[in-house]
């Protein structure tokens, strides 16, 4: 059975006040009842704190949404995974589409922090997808086989086992269009394919693929629902403790 990864990505949003509200609604939530899917929230650097004391003694994991490829020195404005791990933080998330988009983040930087991240003993949430254009112009396959080939081919196979992928379609996030069940499987089997040519089948089934662009409690059951959709990086959603919880909620029924 496979265990599904509920995360969540509040973006640029919750100060360390609003954080721990919602992280303390969260697992309010949950009090008394267990849930076997994994779940994490990845709020803003400066609030993690704030959401690592919330989650204290419950299930609930707590993430970073960005990171530096350096362990320390003179990088003004730039945070470390060995400060994220003191922190408190088991996931990070790399190379999402807003980084790749206004901080011009390129697939070689994205694939250097992905296996800083690893290398760190942190595990890291690799976002690809296509953006509107790309997919109308047909070679939505083509730019997430470039982004995905970028990572495998900088990490070694036993590193997989910390690798998550995240596909999220560009068009699809923050706008409330989301890609049918049947575009989300197509391209999760799509990627899928493509970590087994690198690292062989059975390596290519334990790397978890989440889908992300306007998950909700609507549409998350059609989405978890496929074969190769291994949980859901959610952001808007997941900025309302009764969403978030209703997605995490569906993912212990499909
Ligand atoms: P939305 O769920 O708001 O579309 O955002 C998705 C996303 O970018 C998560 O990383």
């Amino acid at each position: 059975m496979r265990t599904f990864l509920i995360a969540g990505n509040w973006k640029m949003n919750a100060a360390p006040g609003e954080a721990k509200i919602l992280a303390e609604e969260i697992t309010g939530l949950w009090k008394g009842q267990t849930f076997t899917s994994e779940a994490l929230l990845c709020p803003p650097f400066i609030s993690i704190p704030a959401v690592a004391a919330a989650f204290q003694g419950t299930p609930f994991k707590v993430g970073a949404q960005n990171v530096h490829t350096e362990n320390d020195g003179a990088y003004t404005g730039e945070i470390s995974t060995s400060m994220l791990k003191d922190a408190g933080c088991e996931y990070v998330i790399v190379g999402h589409s807003e980084r790749r988009e206004y901080f011009h983040e390129s697939d070689e930087l994205v694939a250097r922090k992905a296996k800083k991240v690893i290398d760190d003993r942190l595990k890291a949430i690799v976002c690809v997808g296509e953006v509107l254009s790309e997919r109308k112009e047909g070679i939505h396959e083509d730019v997430v086989r470039r982004q995905v080939d970028a990572v495998l081919s900088h990490l070694g196979e036993d590193l997989s086992d910390n690798l998550v992928i995240a596909y999220e379609p560009v068009w699809a996030i923050g706008t409330g269009e989301t890609a049918t069940p049947e575009q989300a499987q197509e391209m999760h089997h799509f990627i899928r394919e493509l970590i087994k040519g690198h690292w062989g089948e059975a390596r290519s089934a334990k790397v978890r693929i989440l889908y992300g662009g306007s998950m909700k409690p609507d549409n998350a059951g059609e989405l978890l629902s496929q074969p190769d959709v291994d949980g859901g990086l959610i952001g808007g959603a997941s900025l309302k403790a009764g969403s978030y919880s209703e997605i995490l909620k569906i993912s212990e029924t499909v």
